[in-house]
């Protein structure tokens, strides 16, 4: 690195945008608590902790108009246990973490534009969009680059994870899959080859972190793969219509934009022994998928097939090559089911041969009874926006904060009755991602606890709030934290057994 002269001015404070503002403006804050405001009661029978992490950026960009997730990773680890409560909160020591502390200011551009830093990094990723425990290790993710690997108890970081060299990949997905049969973590990475190339990596990992297998593919369109889903026998990898192009980037332009003429492909992949040429595109009218709930195969063998679906761009803020967006009050998101004969000839997926919404509600963040993965599943509970239920939005509206969507309550989604189940944490609240608990010695599926963060706009605090699956609409427990978390991304639990296994 050269003079400071030549880098771009460092603000000294974040900028008067929604995304910094309010609820959102970044914590920075890194914590030991011992014990947690509890109240109502923890039941005995949870024993485990509760990951999650949020973007929270160290220093104030240097970017115009930065979007809310470009920001360091930063985990809250919640851990709960006889009772009792207690909390740690820890960036992840990524290069881009450690170098700008050094420097004491930002020096990251883009959202995923290496051509616009300051510096150069060998790695450049925030590591802030999932949590994931693997092999005794949590991995820090972010779809950009391999995991950062860190301490489970305490939230050290131990570097970036490469599996001693036999990731093949530049990139590692932010949702990986567990098949809880056989503990195997099933993952890919796009643009695999770099920035801009539609290769698209997939890899299986033993329990023990040892690759079985490795396939190359490439993507119709260089576009973002953000979720993907896998059944006893399949893999399925949604391109979202977000594209990247090098040029564009090169010019300091963004990463992505959206291609309103690209179909919503769904790649097909047998899970174990496919080669590169037996990938199948389907080809879905253009729309945006979101996050997938579950995957398995029916009776005919078919790919039945969960996930959020929006008609619109949800990432409004990367427009088309027109600039144009909706605007984020016209999204609705939908639990959708999309159900593919993975031997079809017909490559072509309908609304009216494929498509079926299960529920109608704006939703997203899908959680399932992790333990029926990819196979067939009745319950799904998510992130839901009910303008009805009575949030008091003038109210909260000047320290709202932006950039990101807002969900109002919890639902819980029968898909055998059909029947939803809300609950809603007050006027003044938002939720976000929940993870399910299981009930110690129960093998019935969504049988146990939600656990979720939950945003309090009239004491501008943090919360957790405990609901009991068997009785939804009611809280079990409200956690109070010291501190106010802004917006996170995703999380899982990791049971206390799990852990000594
Ligand atoms: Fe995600």
């Amino acid at each position: 690195m050269g003079s400071n002269t030549a880098l771009p001015p460092a603000p000294s404070h974040f900028p008067a945008r929604p995304q910094f503002q309010g609820f959102q403006k970044p914590g920075g804050v890194e914590a030991d608590v011992s014990n947690l405001e509890v109240y109502g009661h923890i039941p005995a029978d949870i024993d485990g902790t509760f990951y999650r992490v949020m973007p929270d950026p160290q220093f104030p960009p240097f970017i115009e108009n930065d979007p809310w997730f470009n920001g360091d990773g930063s985990i809250s680890a919640f851990r709960l246990t006889q009772g009792r409560a207690s909390y740690r909160q820890r960036y992840v020591r990524t290069e881009k973490f450690v170098r700008e502390r050094e420097a004491r200011r930002a020096l990251l551009g883009k959202y995923r534009n290496k051509f616009t830093d300051a510096v150069e990094f060998k790695i450049r990723t925030t590591a802030n969009t999932n949590v994931v425990h693997f092999n005794g290790k949590l991995l820090a993710l972010k779809e950009d680059a391999p995991p950062y690997a860190m301490d489970p108890e305490t939230l050290e970081t131990i570097g970036l994870e490469t599996f001693k060299g036999q990731l093949p990949s530049l990139t590692f997905t932010a949702h990986p899959k567990f098949d809880p049969d056989t503990g195997e973590m099933i993952c890919f990475g796009y643009e695999a080859r770099g920035d801009g190339t539609p290769d698209v990596c997939y890899y299986r990992v033993a329990p023990d972190g040892t690759f079985l297998e490795t396939v190359w593919l490439v993507s119709p369109v260089a576009a973002m793969i953000h979720d993907f889903a896998v059944t006893e026998n399949w893999v399925v990898f949604p391109l979202i219509p977000q594209v990247c192009d090098l040029e564009r980037m090169r010019r300091g332009g963004e990463h992505w934009e959206w291609s309103p003429e690209t179909p919503f492909y769904i790649g097909i992949l047998p899970r174990v022994g496919g080669r590169p040429e037996d990938v199948r595109w389907f080809r879905h009218p253009n729309c945006f998928p979101g996050h997938s709930s579950n995957a398995y195969e029916d009776e005919a063998g078919r790919i039945v097939f969960d996930l959020g679906l929006s008609e619109k761009n949800v990432f409004f803020w990367w427009p088309d090559k027109d600039g144009n967006a909706p605007s984020p009050e016209t999204l609705h998101s939908q639990l959708t089911r999309i159900t593919i004969d993975p031997r079809s000839e017909d490559l072509e997926l309908t609304a009216a041969k494929n498509v079926k919404v299960l529920e109608g509600s704006n939703s997203e963040f899908y959680r399932v009874d992790d333990r029926f993965a990819m196979r067939k599943y009745r319950h799904s509970f998510f992130d839901m926006m009910d303008p009805s239920l009575g949030t008091n939005f003038p109210a909260i509206a000047p320290v709202l904060g932006g950039g990101y969507p807002l969900y109002n309550s919890l639902a819980h989604f029968d898909i055998e009755t059909g029947e939803t189940e809300v609950y809603f944490p007050g006027p003044t609240h938002m939720v976000q991602e929940p993870v399910f608990i299981p009930r110690k010695g129960s093998g019935e599926e969504g049988d146990g606890y939600l656990l979720a963060l939950v945003n309090n706009y009239a004491s501008m605090g943090s919360e957790l709030h405990l609901l009991d699956t068997k009785d939804f609409t009611k809280v079990v427990a409200k956690i109070l934290l010291p501190v106010r978390l802004r917006a996170g991304l995703h999380g899982n639990w990791v049971d206390a057994a799990d852990v000594r296994k």
